[in-house]
């Protein structure tokens, strides 16, 4: 049995330690939020956040995770006030959304630590996250407008 810390709870699941966290994020836990690509480290739709920081869930076996917080996008907030999704709402960024929750929490990690994004900045934040429908702008837009909300540069 393994304790894990996710979005604010202490979570035990029986699964071996070599498992992808991803698994156990939604066979095993239901948080579905958080999205299979291409499992392989490449594409960023199963970004969740380790302590704070964006980490390829695909990628991280459940064993390596320890006390380290795990949050998803469903733990963002519980009522999608976090500023980051209320600028998303607010640009309509998604287009099929199957990249979205991946994006979210990249670029919620990114303005947890910078409250004015460059566009380089964002640029070297988002380019694990990619985009078959080329949302690309407006995730731009939106990280530079989830800043402003987060009391960044006006
Ligand atoms: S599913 Fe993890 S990086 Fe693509
Ligand atoms: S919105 Fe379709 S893959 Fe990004």
């Amino acid at each position: 049995m393994i304790t894990l810390n996710i979005n604010g709870k202490a979570v035990d699941v029986d699964a071996a330690a070599d498992t992808p966290l991803l698994w156990v994020l939604r066979d095993t836990l239901g948080l579905q939020g958080t999205k299979f690509g291409c499992g392989a480290g490449l594409c960023g739709a199963c970004t969740v956040h380790l302590a704070g920081s964006p980490v390829r869930s695909c990628q991280t076996p459940v064993g390596a995770v320890g006390d380290n917080a795990i949050t998803t996008v469903e733990g963002l907030s519980a009522d999608s006030s976090h500023p980051v999704q209320r600028a998303w709402l607010e640009i309509d960024v998604p287009q099929c959304g199957y990249c979205q929750s991946g994006q979210i929490m990249s670029a919620a990690a990114l303005i947890a630590n910078n409250k004015a994004p460059t566009d380089a900045d964002i640029d070297d934040a988002m380019k694990g996250n990619l985009c078959r429908c080329g949302t690309y702008d407006r995730i731009r837009t939106a990280i530079k407008r989830a800043a402003d909300l987060a009391g960044g540069a006006k």
